[in-house]
């Protein structure tokens, strides 16, 4: 028997959607593995340690015969092979370790992000960048300020996970399916985060109405530091798989242009009286990226810890535009 048709590299051939994860890490590799198992896309793994990129890459396709996903995987350590790429997800840099705080990675990891931009862009001119690389809320801004992308193309993930991590406890504290449960945090990615109990609520009722002031309060504290509590547990390294199910969800919201309203660290251009600054926000994602920002009403005590999760975000952008490689 002989089969015929087209294959990869003929110049009719029109492949499907092409993500590329930089950073063949933890979050980075649980990331694309789940972008194969949605059929998002085909994947490419980058890193710059030789053949970690490659052996992943491999064998994630030896697992689609049995996950029964029909979706190419490259691994490489040259940028040629991300070429053309729709979305760019960045987890490249070093992660938390106990003791150390996110912004603990700044010089590190903006020097790493920085270079991983210039070159993603010099390959993808119109890709649409998902920064997860901490201190997050610099590290995004960095690649705004490398790539010179409008902010609909640069977006970080921090909010989806945070708001899942508080939907868990929520759904753990009252014993109800984590389906009906839906949380909002806003703010920076860091321990001034704002876990917004007034939007949080299970079948549409405010969790406020369910529990005691204490039990909120309780889910507040261990959602702002519910990264700290992974690191503790793990002690060589910070959380991997929420995170990389929380990137993938943004992912399918852009590549499937689903519109779907999710928390997102955006770069906000007068909405909630910030310029300039990324901080997490409810955005609207679909295939232009990060195509809108809700506003919302806030309270004076929520505005007021909104003021202090920007000052945090302040203060690190300071770190980044001081330092010599820019
Ligand atoms: P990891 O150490 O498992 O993986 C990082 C990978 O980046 C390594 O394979 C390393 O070789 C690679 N790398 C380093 N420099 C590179 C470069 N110049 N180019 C390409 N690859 C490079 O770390 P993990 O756990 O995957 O975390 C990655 C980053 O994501 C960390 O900064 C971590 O703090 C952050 N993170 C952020 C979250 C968020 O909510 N925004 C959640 C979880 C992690
Ligand atoms: C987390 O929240 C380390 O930012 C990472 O787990």
């Amino acid at each position: 028997m002989r089969f015929s048709g087209m294959r990869r590299g003929d110049p009719t051939y029109f492949p499907r959607k092409k993500v590329t994860v930089v950073g063949s890490g933890n979050v980075g590799a649980t990331a694309a593995f789940l972008t194969a198992q949605k059929e998002l896309a085909d994947v490419v793994l980058i890193d710059v340690v030789e053949g970690v990129p490659q052996g992943k890459a491999l064998d994630m396709y030896e697992a689609s015969p049995i996950q029964g996903y029909d979706v190419a995987f490259h691994g490489s350590n040259h940028y040629e092979d991300t070429a053309g790429s729709d979305l760019v997800i960045i987890t490249a840099g070093i992660a938390r370790k106990p003791g150390m705080s996110r912004d603990d990675l700044l010089s590190t990891n903006v020097k790493i992000v920085a270079d991983v931009v210039e070159q993603i862009v010099r390959y993808s001119p119109d890709c649409i960048l998902l920064v997860v690389t901490n201190p997050l809320d610099a590290m995004v801004y960095t690649a705004k300020r490398v790539s010179g992308f409008p902010r609909s193309r640069v977006i970080g993930m921090a909010g989806v996970l945070d708001s899942a991590r508080m939907r868990s406890f929520i759904a753990e504290a009252l014993q109800v399916s984590i389906e009906d449960v839906s949380a909002f945090v806003l703010g920076g990615h860091g321990d001034s985060m704002v876990p917004m109990a007034r939007y949080s609520t299970v079948a549409g009722i405010p969790i406020t109405e369910m529990m005691s002031e204490e039990q909120v309060q309780g889910i507040v504290e261990r959602t702002a530091s519910g990264g700290a509590e992974i690191v503790r547990l793990l002690k060589t390294g910070s959380a991997f798989y929420a995170p990389g199910a929380a990137v993938v969800e943004m992912a399918e919201a852009i590549l499937k242009d689903k519109k779907r309203i999710l928390p997102c660290a955006a770069c906000l251009e007068g909405e909630y009286g910030v310029n300039g600054y990324f901080m997490g926000v409810p955005c609207k994602l679909g295939g232009g990226g990060m195509e809108g920002i809700i506003e919302l009403d806030l309270t004076d005590d929520e505005r007021q810890a909104l003021q202090r999760s920007l000052a945090a975000v302040q203060k690190l952008v300071r770190e980044v535009d001081a330092l010599e490689h820019f």
